[in-house]
């Protein structure tokens, strides 16, 4: 069939529609300003209803396009209910949350027909494949009806992630008129042999996949994932580390890498990011406050924050080495005697039942002492000005007589004070965890702190918070979003060893904040592919390919150690450095590959549209909406118009198609990155 390729509706399908999880959640959110502003009306996500964060992300609409409704109706008259609705954030994308619920009385059938068309099992306990499975056939019943109704305009399905890949192989096997793409954030394998003790990265091409699967108990979800890959019209994955694994793990090499943006909000005044810090710093002190009440025996003007954050994946994210590294940190400044104090936040969920009494005890005591204080401080400064009012204070001669304390600070006040000051005696040691925790003797996290000893003691540089939930402003005990905080702090660490890219270190450099990274994740890969020498712009990448453990340790040992040495001043410059880096991760540089991946699909769905006499992409009147305008790079490497992000050599088969031609536009025109209302 025949279809208008420039005019192509657009469909991502993921489970973090709407819906925040991890990194793929940003992935969504960040990119949809860019892709409305490329789409409009012709974009919109697909994803499984949680009507707890649909409730608050979500605005419902009435279904207006035709075609669209007409595909919905046809649904919602077999038992299917959704949400039809903007999504409450930047660029307002249209998203269809279908309620897997309402599709449950399908599931044996699907299940059996998913091994019937594609030999895939579907144990019956495995609720997320079963939800999987239920998300796959929705969408591709979706598309596959919409196709019946929207006749003209070619679609494109780009699934994100196995969880929504079920679609991939049933578009390709009911032979749906559209063109696919699936984007692995991670490989189930690979996610699953990092977390053991297994030497990944010099074993990939000799795992034997079926076998490694199949002892997990993940060998059904394997097949969907590898089934999504091999069916899909263009493969992709987020970086050429996760590339190579994929490759050799899914056995199919991927199209072309999609690194992951950012949505970069430059502000009006360039260090308006430097303001923020200061102030965001001084909520974060707040919190240290009554965290360390009765211990605050050090400055918060010479204490440094860091901090781990994300799933709880405890190797797979590096905690492990982070707590290794922070404990010889400590020793270290303790040998030299250093002034300075380190507070280290592991910010990971775990299962937890709510804050503890100390950790909301600490925050209360504080804060009634600030009361108390701004009580005194109102009635000594009224004393004082009646005092200085006073004429007899002020002889003839011109001689002043001051007040004492005493004539300002009553007996009452000193008593008030005293009994604030008192409820700030404690013996025991500050805490190390914010949360009554479920399995406190168990908890890696927590017995690694246990063994290497950093108990927030006195004679301590390093303390350690652990907060076992993802932070937010309504919190009574550390009140900040995530953003808030990580501009508060003064270090991200995430010393990943399994990251396919890692979007903690990429939201500290867009923010200005240093991080430490390392060469197995796809962001760090990225940084030190582009910069000449990223230290200097405060992206610390540390070796976990080529050194033992224990080097990589020392090495960010060294580079903590080395952060704490700096002054003031070389941490505001640091600071200015990376954040000169954020055009870098850019959704405006990085979505073009997701051009180019798209592109790549359409090429292939419909080839008869791109032979030469007829290129879409060349003729005048049939050309792609233009991308939005490409940011410089410090290296110019990019902005040559001959590499692009995720470049390296990759989707070389659309650069035919003529999308390089967008890259050499003179074209510095912002888009206006609005929704379309
Ligand atoms: N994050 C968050 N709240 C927190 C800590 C982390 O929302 O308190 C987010 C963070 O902004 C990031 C995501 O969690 O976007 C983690 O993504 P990443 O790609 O680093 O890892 P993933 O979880 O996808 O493996
Ligand atoms: C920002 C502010 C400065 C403040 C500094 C604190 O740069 O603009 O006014 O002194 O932060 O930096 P520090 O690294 O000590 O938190
Ligand atoms: C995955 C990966 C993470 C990546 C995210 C978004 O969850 O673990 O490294 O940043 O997807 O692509």
């Amino acid at each position: 069939m025949t279809r208008d390729v420039k005019n192509h509706l657009l469909f991502e399908v993921a489970t973090e529609v709407a819906n925040r999880v991890g990194g793929i959640y940003s992935v969504l959110k960040s990119k949809a300003p860019v892709t409305v502003a490329e789409y409009k009306e012709r974009y919109a996500l697909i994803g499984p209803l949680n009507r707890k964060s649909a409730a608050v992300e979500v605005e419902e609409l009435p279904v207006t396009n035709p075609e669209l409704k007409a595909t919905l109706d046809a649904m919602y008259s077999r038992g299917i209910r959704y949400i039809y609705g903007r999504w409450l954030i930047e660029g307002a994308p249209r998203v269809i949350l279908f309620d897997l619920g309402s599709a449950s009385h399908f599931l044996n059938e699907w299940k059996s027909d998913l091994w019937n068309v594609a030999g895939i099992p579907t144990p019956p306990t495995d609720t997320e494949t079963n939800d999987a499975v239920l998300l796959g056939y929705l969408a591709a019943w979706f598309i596959g009806e919409l196709c019946c109704h929207e006749t003209k305009k070619a679609i494109i399905l780009h699934a994100h992630e196995w969880l929504a890949g079920v679609a991939i192989p049933l578009c390709r096997q009911r032979k749906i008129d559209c063109a696919t793409i699936f984007t692995t954030h991670a490989t189930l394998l690979g996610r699953y042999l990092c977390a053991g003790s297994v030497d990944f990265y010099n074993n990939l091409d000799k795992f034997d996949v079926d076998y490694e699967a199949g002892k997990r108990g993940i060998y059904h979800r394997y097949c969907i994932e590898r089934a999504a890959a091999h069916s899909a019209d263009v493969f992709t994955t987020v970086s050429h580390i996760t590339a190579y694994e994929a490759e050799n793990l899914l056995k199919r090499k991927p199209d072309g890498v999609l690194p992951n943006g950012l949505n970069v909000v430059k502000f009006q005044a360039v260090h308006e990011f430097q303001n923020l810090h200061a102030e965001k710093k001084e909520k974060i002190n707040e919190f240290v406050r009554g965290h360390f009440y009765g211990q605050l025996d050090f400055s918060l003007d010479n204490t440094l924050y860091f901090f781990i954050a994300g799933r709880y994946e405890y190797r797979n994210k590096g905690v492990d080495l982070y707590i290794e590294a922070l404990a010889r940190l400590n020793h270290k400044l303790k040998d030299i005697g250093s002034k300075m104090t380190v507070v280290a936040f592991i910010i990971m969920p775990a299962s937890s039942h709510s804050y503890t009494v100390e950790a909301l005890r600490g925050q209360a005591v504080v804060k009634q002492l600030e009361s108390s204080i701004h009580v005194v401080q109102r009635s000594m400064g009224k004393r004082l000005s009646e005092w200085c009012q006073d004429p007899s204070h002020c002889s003839s001669k011109g001689q002043i007589e001051l007040p004492d304390l005493d004539d300002l600070l009553r007996p009452a006040d000193r008593v008030l004070l005293k009994r604030r000051m008192f409820a700030l005696k404690r013996d025991s040691l500050p805490p190390i965890v914010t949360h009554n925790m479920v399995n406190d003797a168990t908890d890696p996290i927590l017995n690694q702190i246990r063994s290497c000893q950093l108990f927030n003691k006195k004679e301590d540089r390093v303390k350690i918070v652990f907060h076992p939930e993802f932070l937010s402003s309504s919190s009574p005990v550390l009140p900040l979003d995530y953003d808030e905080f990580v501009r508060g702090c003064h270090m991200g660490v995430f010393p990943s060893y399994y990251e396919p890219w890692g979007y903690t270190p990429a939201e500290c450099t867009v923010m200005g904040i240093p991080s430490i990274t390392t060469n197995l994740s796809g962001f760090g890969c990225y940084m030190e592919d582009l910069i000449e020498n990223p230290v200097d712009y405060g992206i610390y990448i540390v070796d976990r390919r080529m050194k033992s453990v224990d080097d990589s340790i020392n090495q960010m040992v060294d580079m903590m150690f080395s952060f704490c040495q700096k002054t003031r001043r070389q941490r505001i410059n640091q600071r200015n450095r990376v954040e000169r880096l954020s055009d870098l991760l850019d959704w405006r540089r990085m979505g073009l590959e997701y051009v180019k991946a798209r592109t790549l699909a359409l090429k292939r769905a419909y080839p008869g549209m791109f032979s030469k006499e007829s290129n879409p992409f060349e003729s005048n009147d049939l050309k792609v909406a233009r991308p939005l305008s490409v940011p410089g790079s410090p290296k110019d490497r990019l902005s040559n118009g001959a590499m692009t992000p995720g470049d390296l050599g990759t989707l070389q088969e659309s650069n035919d198609a003529g999308y390089l031609s967008w890259l050499n536009r003179d074209d510095d025109e912002d888009v206006t990155l609005r929704g379309a209302s």
